[in-house]
């Protein structure tokens, strides 16, 4: 390879990783909104609220990759998908904050704070 073309893979390289890492970060202060407005308003409700810290990171990673939520009823991705977002909005602000964020966006959010919050993540989170 001459080096002009190995500068210019490089410089690709460099591009892809720049791209790849933009996409990959994740804003788990979004999510940690999401979680406690949306997800935990209606825990509260139905029996009782769910802390992240009750959960190990690899306990809320294989949960989230099963996707099977309140056992199996439904799945994690129904609540931050659009659908649940705009038939909810009229009443709840995050919702309503969030309507037009695209449902994979709010899910690597979602993750990245209960990742976080989990048992043995950075700052393990209770549910307020
Ligand atoms: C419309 C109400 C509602 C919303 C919104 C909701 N949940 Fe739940 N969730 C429930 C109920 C009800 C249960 C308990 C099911 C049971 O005990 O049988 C539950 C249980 C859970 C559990 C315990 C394990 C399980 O699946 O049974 C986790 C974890 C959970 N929810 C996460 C979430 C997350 C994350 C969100 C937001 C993206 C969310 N839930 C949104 C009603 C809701």
């Amino acid at each position: 390879m001459t080096t002009s073309k190995s500068l210019s893979a490089l410089a690709a390289l460099v591009l892809l990783g720049a791209a790849g890492a933009a996409h990959a970060e994740a804003d788990w202060k979004r999510g940690r909104v999401y979680y406690r407005m949306v997800c935990t308003a209606c825990h509260v409700e139905k029996g009782g609220s769910i802390a992240p810290s009750s959960k190990t990171i690899a306990e809320w990673t294989a949960y989230l990759a099963a996707d099977k939520h309140a056992k199996g009823k439904d799945t994690v991705k129904f609540y931050v998908g659009k659908k649940y977002r705009d038939s909810v909005k009229a009443s709840n602000k995050a919702a309503e904050k969030y309507a037009d964020v695209a449902e994979q966006d709010l899910h690597d959010d979602l993750k990245a704070f209960l990742s976080k919050g989990a048992k043995d993540g950075e700052s393990p989170a209770s549910c307020n």
